[in-house]
């Protein structure tokens, strides 16, 4: 398996979106994390397609857009169209799961499934065929620098057993408190994705922290 980071440009500086992602991208990130919030699922609002596309001119990363929306079926074709790679949407607003996944990879793009902290495993067991990443969130959405929850590395391990048995290759991504702190359970949990916001772009060197996050893991950077 390979670590796989994701800056989450939540806690990007917007006055210099351009260049906060070609750092990223000089840092080695591999996918770019884009949180879509509706002040409805998540008592907070953020940014949707317009961002989305001004993103996609920036790089050629894949971008990876997290929805923590209600309904967020109305927002598939738009997103896609302004570049998304990749639609995770949260098993807990979304209740016919198997119609909206079929309905991202028809689109086109991987289809993902988030789980707040408080929301078990099996919400996603009788659709694991049609999972492409499963999304274990290790705070409550809704903001970033928040306190990592202790006991996530657990639940990532039990994900990583579910997915193991079921035979699914599905992206098993981590999001919320990664840090330098943290990123080692997690990987050795089994998680392969790690998101991170604060601790890449509060950092003094962005850049380099990317790599020190990836280092972190026991892999060589
Ligand atoms: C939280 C978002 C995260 C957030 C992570 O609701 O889904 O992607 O940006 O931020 P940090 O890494 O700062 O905890
Ligand atoms: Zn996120």
């Amino acid at each position: 398996m390979t670590v796989r980071i994701a800056p989450s440009i939540l806690s990007a500086d917007f006055s210099k979106l351009g260049d906060e992602i070609a750092m990223c991208e000089a840092g080695g990130a591999d996918w770019i994390h884009i949180d879509v919030m509706d002040g409805r699922f998540v008592p907070n609002l953020t940014y949707g397609a317009k961002v989305i596309e001004t993103v996609r001119a920036c790089t050629s990363l894949s971008l990876d857009v997290h929805m923590m929306v209600v309904e967020p079926e109305q927002y598939f074709d738009d997103f896609v169209a302004a570049g998304a790679d990749g639609l995770t949407i949260h098993a807990e607003a979304a209740p016919h799961l198997h119609r909206q996944l079929t309905r991202i990879r028809e689109l086109g793009c991987r289809a993902g499934v988030a789980l707040n902290p408080a929301t078990p495993l099996t919400a996603v067991s009788e659709i694991l065929p049609e999972l492409d990443l499963l999304l274990i969130m290790t705070v409550n959405p809704g903001f970033g620098a928040q306190e990592f929850i202790p006991y996530s590395p657990g639940k990532v391990r039990r994900a990583r057993q579910l997915l193991d048995e079921g035979a699914s290759g599905a992206v098993l991504e981590v999001d919320g408190g990664v840090s330098r702190a943290t990123i080692k359970d997690l990987w050795e949990a089994g998680a392969d994705t790690f998101v991170a916001g604060n601790a890449i772009f509060s950092a003094a060197d962005p850049r380099a922290e990317i790599g020190a996050l990836r280092g972190r893991c026991g892999v060589l950077v």
